[in-house]
């Protein structure tokens, strides 16, 4: 990616959408030399579709119902993404498997975060999975997606304390607030074209040596 072309990227939301609010967010104020060029939904109700028509923002929904199998969505959506010509595809709470085929396709180029210390708890629940490990931190990461869910060259981290009298609502919102903090610096890293997947497997970040975040 030449330095004066801006860093363009699509975003994949299933619901919320707030890691996908800050990133935006982010890029304005921050003045990244970064668009998103568009956010694509598997749900047509995902609020953060209509915040981001709001924004001006070209959006797209593609109900992942209405498909007999994996495979013929994962082909619909790589068309769908592919017309934006990104840069990087960046998953922000986009709660599909996506099939080998589709993640090859977009090979150190498609990013996801998922809310834990990976490779602690992949899957789901991960925030009772750690209250009930008696974890006393707990954590979120930004990873290069590979066809093994919730694995691959890890980006960045972030952690926050657990508390004794924690719930999943309590964790997960704390974990939140570093979890946006987070994906926007990878965003800004992307746009500044910092990020190096190394053939090693693992991730370099041009300038940057400590890269853990911490609340
Ligand atoms: C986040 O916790 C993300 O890590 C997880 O799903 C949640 C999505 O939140 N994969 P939002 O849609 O970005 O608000």
């Amino acid at each position: 990616m030449s330095l004066n072309k801006k860093c363009r990227l699509v975003i994949l939301i299933s619901g919320r959408g707030s890691n996908m609010q800050s990133i935006v967010e982010t890029i304005k104020n921050k003045h990244l030399n970064a668009e998103v060029a568009a956010v694509i939904a598997n749900k047509t109700d995902a609020k953060g579709i209509q915040w981001a028509q709001e924004q001006g923002l070209a959006t797209q929904v593609l109900e992942h119902k209405q498909y007999v199998d994996r495979s013929s969505f994962d082909a619909d959506l790589a068309q769908a993404i592919q017309q934006y010509e990104p840069d990087y595809v960046l998953l922000a709470g986009f709660m599909r498997i996506l099939t080998p085929e589709f993640v090859e396709q977009f090979t150190g180029r498609l990013i996801n975060i998922h809310p834990s210390l990976l490779p602690l708890f992949p899957g789901l629940n991960t925030h009772q999975q750690a209250i009930d490990a008696q974890m006393q931190w707990h954590g979120c990461t930004v990873h290069f997606v590979t066809p093994v869910v919730d694995h691959g060259p890890i980006i960045t981290q972030g952690i926050v304390p657990v508390h004794h009298d924690d719930d999943v609502n309590t964790l997960a919102q704390r974990l939140l607030t570093i979890e946006h903090q987070l994906y926007s610096q990878v965003v800004e890293w992307l746009a500044a074209g910092q990020i190096c997947l190394l053939d090693t497997g693992r991730v370099q970040i041009q300038g940057v040596s400590h890269r853990a975040f911490v609340a």
